[in-house]
């Protein structure tokens, strides 16, 4: 299975979402594809922010030599999840899909922690305090995608 978390700049949340998801599957001995991109383009080639690079960090999960890259149509060819943090990435993923195929794979990360409630990882970028919950968030929301998607046996 392939997955692809996005976010808006890719530097704070999608980067973390993968180095996270990343960990668990390995974790679960799980062979899947992890990915991440936003949907603007400010920091192409950019690493991580360097408060979700230390937030990882203290958790054990290196995710310093991620590099920033814009969410592009062929992702929706490529991937079979795709995982966004919030209502605005929702909207300009869905923007760009051609047919109900490709919308049917973006869904809202945290909805895998509190079905259809359509709830927010907030962009932490212009407030440090939110690294932290933010890592909190996501890691449950991931730890719940795996519990539903592993394969039973
Ligand atoms: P992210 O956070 O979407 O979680 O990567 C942001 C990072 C940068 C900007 C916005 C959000 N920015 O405007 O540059």
């Amino acid at each position: 299975m392939k997955i692809l978390m996005v976010c808006l700049g890719n530097i704070c949340r999608s980067p973390l979402a993968e180095g996270i998801l990343r960990k668990i599957i390995t974790n679960h001995q799980l062979n899947w594809t992890v990915d991440s991109a936003g949907t603007g383009d400010w920091h192409v080639g950019h690493a991580p922010d360097k408060r979700s690079i230390a937030v990882a960090g203290k958790n054990g999960i290196d995710i310093s030599t991620l590099r920033g890259r814009q969410f592009s149509t062929n992702d929706f060819k490529t991937f079979d999840h795709i995982l966004v943090m919030d209502s605005e990435n929702y909207a300009n993923v869905i923007r760009l899909a051609s047919n109900e195929t490709e919308k049917q794979k973006v869904e809202l990360l945290l909805n895998y922690v509190n079905k259809g409630k359509n709830e927010t990882v907030p962009d932490p970028y212009w407030d440090d305090s939110l690294f932290s919950p933010v890592y909190d968030l996501i890691y449950q929301a991931c730890e719940h995608f795996v519990a539903f998607h592993q394969p039973q046996n």
